[in-house]
């Protein structure tokens, strides 16, 4: 059976895309893929999946490997192998806020898809913060009142200037990664070894 790669829609998947090309894989099929959630290949199955459900897939061995966003991993902790970084997907973890907004003293409330993520890093600056979850569009929570600041992901920051937003604080460094199911490792070594040496070697792509 072909081996099976869920990868992260929309962003990363651009990105993924680009860089198997650039490793000499044949890409049309998945370019062309139109609406289909999944995919053949002449040597792979690709599904196409939002990143915590990749990891979900690659958990329960659906897929043999995934291309995630190592916040995704830090966020969920999955029962995955976190098997390398790829050279794209470049993204930093920041606390932000309003550009001119009054940074209040009173207990925080702050806005986030990575509740796990905001706890720890309050938690280590020693400060008490109320979290409110959101699942996207973070940035809106605190020009409509809901929050005081976001912890979000910022990869170009266009989407917090469009928005008003500056950062306050940056704290982490994040790149795409290649994760595998831990029995495909082993069962599926002879399929999987070559692709896992072709997309260690490739070279970045911006
Ligand atoms: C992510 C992130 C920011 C944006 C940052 O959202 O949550 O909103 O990208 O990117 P930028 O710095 O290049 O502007 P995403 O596009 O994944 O959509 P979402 O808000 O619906 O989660």
């Amino acid at each position: 059976m072909k081996p099976c790669i869920a990868l992260t829609k929309g962003r990363l998947e651009k990105q993924f895309l680009e860089y198997f090309q650039s490793l000499g894989f044949d890409i049309q099929p998945l370019v062309k893929k139109g609406r289909k959630l999944r995919v053949d290949t002449e040597d792979f199955q690709f599904v196409f999946a939002k990143g915590v459900d990749v990891t979900t897939y690659v958990e329960h061995g659906i897929a043999d490997l995934g291309i995630v966003g190592e916040d995704v991993l830090t966020e969920f902790q999955p029962d995955v192998f976190n098997l390398l970084p790829l050279p794209f997907g470049q993204c930093r973890m920041a606390l932000a806020a309003e550009a001119g907004g009054k940074w209040p003293e009173r207990k925080r409330k702050i806005a986030s898809k990575y509740p796990n993520i905001t706890k720890e890093f309050f938690r280590l600056k020693g400060e008490s913060v109320d979290i409110v979850k959101l699942e996207g569009s973070v940035e809106l929570a605190p020009i409509l009142g809901l929050a005081d600041g976001i912890v979000d992901i910022v990869e170009t920051g266009t989407t917090l200037k469009e928005n008003g937003l500056i950062i306050k604080e940056e704290f982490h460094q994040y790149t795409a990664r290649c994760i595998a199911n831990r029995s495909s490792l082993k069962i599926k070594k002879d399929c999987l070894t070559p692709l896992i040496e072709a997309l260690q070697k490739g070279e970045a792509v911006t």
